[in-house]
This record gives structure tokens, sequence and C-alpha cells, in this order.
């Protein structure tokens, strides 16, 4: 069944909950040239690389679930808004047990939690509490975290730390040890499935520090959340998937792993209690119920009770539990990736980078100095564009790559000690049935 028949039939049952009401002519203007717009949009929209498509292997962008796009336009022929019931009372209600079925993969059933905007308002929620709680304390998070942790922590007005990864990208505990030793370290960000490389940060032995120095965890798994559900992840990566509950907050973006269209990120905190940094009154809203509105718990106002409203369903359909379709879904991106990694590193014309731990591979082309391998990189990346497979490039430590032999430190050839890789993030299910395609099409573009 198409998604334009599922929601048409979707539609028709939404209006007769609303049949009782008299009927009324909709002004729409400009609707005489509806059509015409549209098509032109359609024409814009075609200079896009092609994101749905298996070919397309880049960045981290994964199609939205067909009924989660189904019951997105379903919701917006009402439009909700899950700032308050008065707004959105139904998506507001779809929202909390949503929340609350993300809540329960990490193990927690108390909790506090709603979905933001995306992965950076959610950590920067979550990175507002942490100053609340440990006023002028630092953030720390690895020189991996995503961009936004040091922004973020400007915007706060907290000082910032970046701690190095070790030859994986994972953060350096030893190096952790010593910023925390050295005192006023108030949170340290943990990332589960960093940005780049996909590496996972030891949440253990970050653990472990925390019993000794005393500071809050906040996981940052925008990206890697999901993967929580997965059976086929190497021993050390499962571990520290497996501590996750142990955290004091974290942030899981169901628009990137979780099949839903953008506008969708998660923010928990372990402690309900929480809740009172966020105490507010609103002197327009909050009338029609004394349940929760979600505004009373969330910093965002305005948030779209679709994207409440898409997720409920898509959870609906693929629960998300271990061995489930969903749970297959990554295990195939998983699987994926270990297959490019094995051709990249089977082919002496590219340099591996650590093995993947999630589904990112990341690698280099060989050439004499890092100047060198960069430019080749740049070249292999456009090649294989023209040859219809879409790669991303990343600046990462020369370090990650040992097999290629060049000086790491900074030096004239190399002044930032970085070397610019390939990259590609095999985050849909037909990856692993394409990924020897895409390694054939990445051979000939070398
Ligand atoms: C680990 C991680 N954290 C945070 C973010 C930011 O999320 P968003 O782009 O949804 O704001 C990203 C985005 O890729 C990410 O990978």
């Amino acid at each position: 069944m198409r998604d334009t028949d599922l929601l048409a039939e979707a539609l028709d049952r939404l209006q007769r909950e609303f049949s009782a009401l008299p009927c009324y002519t909709p002004e729409i203007p400009g609707e005489s040239r509806m059509a015409d717009v549209l098509g032109e949009a359609a024409r814009r929209l075609g200079d896009n690389f092609p994101y749905f498509h298996p070919l397309y292997a880049g960045q981290m962008l994964k199609p939205p679930h067909p009924v989660a796009r189904a019951a997105y336009a379903l919701a917006m022929s009402l439009n909700p808004n899950n700032h308050a019931l008065d707004g959105g009372r139904a998506s507001s209600r779809m929202e909390i047990e949503a929340v609350r079925e993300i809540a329960a993969l990490f193990g927690w059933s108390e909790f506090l939690g709603h979905l933001t905007s995306g992965g950076t308002f959610a950590n920067l929620e979550a990175l507002w509490v942490a100053g609340q709680m440990a006023p002028g304390k630092s953030i720390v998070a690895s020189e991996q975290a995503h961009y936004t942790h040091s922004r973020i922590s400007a915007v706060l007005k907290l000082p910032f730390v970046s701690v190095g990864t070790d030859a994986r990208g994972r953060m350096d505990t030893t190096e952790l040890e010593k910023a925390v030793a050295a005192g006023n370290v108030g949170t340290v960000v943990a990332t589960l499935g960093t940005t780049a490389v996909g590496a996972v940060d030891p949440l253990a032995e970050i653990l472990e520090l925390r019993r000794k120095y005393g500071f809050r965890i906040h996981v940052d798994a925008a990206y890697g959340g999901y993967f929580r559900l997965a059976s086929n992840l190497a021993s050390d990566t499962q571990r520290a998937f497996d501590q996750i509950g142990s955290a004091d907050s974290l942030v899981v973006d169901p628009h990137k792993h979780g099949l839903q269209p953008y506008g969708c990120g998660c923010v928990l905190f372990r402690d309900p209690a929480m809740g009172r940094w966020y105490r507010h009154d609103s002197p327009y809203t909050y009338f029609t119920s004394s349940e929760l509105h979600l505004g009373e718990i969330s910093l965002e106002c305005s948030r779209a009770g679709a994207s409440a409203v898409a997720l409920w369903t898509t959870q609906r359909l693929l629960p998300l539990v271990t061995g489930g379709e969903f749970a297959r879904g990554l295990e195939k991106g998983r699987k994926a990736a270990l297959v490019l990694d094995n051709i990249v590193a089977s082919d002496p014309r590219f340099v591996s980078g650590p093995a993947p731990e999630l589904d990112i591979v990341v690698w280099a082309v060989r050439g004499s100095t890092v100047a060198e391998s960069s430019e080749r990189a740049q070249e292999v990346f456009e090649r294989a564009a023209q040859g219809g497979l879409h790669l991303a490039l990343a600046h990462l430590p020369a370090r990650l790559f040992p097999d290629g032999n060049w000086s790491t430190e900074a030096s004239g050839d190399n002044p930032t000690g970085t070397v610019t890789c390939l990259r590609s993030v095999l985050m849909k299910p037909e990856h692993l049935a394409w990924a020897e395609q895409i390694g054939e099409r990445l051979r000939q573009a070398v």
C-alpha cells in the first residue's frame, strides 16, 4: 500500500471523529495555483543527493518510515502544539507514551523526559539542568564529541574542557581522570556513538571515575542510542550500552535512527525531581487541565505535536524490543559497516580507520604524506559521486590511521595533525544488500 493511500484512509477516519461539527468552507488563499507551485517545489527538490537510496551512503541521513511520514501528515490536518494540553491534548498523551517507551529501552520507569526539536536542543536542556545542579563547574567532553557541546557550554556560560581520545576515537579515560582530579568538573559528557567515527566512549570506566570523584554523567546517544537494541555489537561496545541506565541524563534522537522526520530529539533525566528546574508559570496556557502540560517540563514553548504522533505510530508498528523488526534494521546497518570495512581493509590503496563500533566506517586513501592522502580522498569522494555512490568526508586525527605510516605530529606537511578521510554511514537496512555494490563502486572510484 502506498503511503498516500494509507494517509487518505487515515484522514478519512480522522474527519469522522469531527463529523458532528457544522460544515464550513475552508478559505485557502492561492488555491487555484497550488498544483503549479507544488510542482515547482518538487522540481527544486530534485537538486539534492538521493538520500533515500542505498547508494547514498554518506552523511547521517535515514529516510523516515512510511508510517511515520503518513502519521506526521495526518497530524498536520490538526497541527497540534505539544506545549500545552490546550493546543495538543491527544498528541501530548501520545508523546508521554512514546517517550516512556524510549526510557524503558534504557531501563528507566521513573524518569523525566520529553521530545525536543533535535539533538542539539536536547543536549542543551541536559547541560542546562547540569549547570543548575553545579553552577560554574565545567562540562567535559572528548575531542570527538559533537561540536555543539562546546557551543552549548558557551551559551550556558559554563567552562568547557575537551579531553583526547584513544586510537579508536573513544574518550581517553587517563586524560579524563587528570581533568576531573584537577577539580571543578560538574558534568562529563560520554558520547555513545560519536558523529564522525561512531566511537562509543567507555562508559563503565567513566562510571568508575564518577564513583571516585563525583560528577554528573550526561550520555549523548543522539546517534547511537537505539543500538541498545542491537545484538551484534562487539563486547566492549555492548558493555558501554549495558551501563547507559546509570547516566544522570541522556539524549537519543528519533530523527536519526528512530525512523522519524526531522524535528524529533529526546532528552531524559533519570531523576524525575529534575522537573523542579523547569518550574515556571505561563499566563496564557495550562488552563484546560490540571494534568501535566509538557511545556511545564520543557525549555521550548511550541513543539510539533505531529512529531509525537509520528513517533508514537512508528513505535506501535515497530516496538523497541530486542530481536524485533526495528532492532533487525539496526543490526543490518552494523553488518553492512563490517562488510565495507573488510572491503577497505583488503585493498592496499586504502588505509583502515578504527574498526566500526556501530554503522559508520572511516578510511583514508594511501599516500606518502597526510597532504597527499587528503587530496586523494577528496578525489575519490568526487569520482565516487560521479559514479553514483555518495560518500562523506571527515577531518580526523591522523593517528586514528596508524597504517598510514605518516608523521602524525602536527608538522609542515600536516599542520593540524588531521587527515581528510572518507566516511560512510550505513544506516539504512538496505545497505547490507548493497554493501558489496558500494565496495565495487568505491574500487572503481579509486
Ligand atoms: C552525537 C551527536 N550529538 C548531537 C548531535 C546534534 O543533533 P541535531 O543535529 O539533531 O541537533 C549529533 C548530530 O549528528 C550527534 O551525532
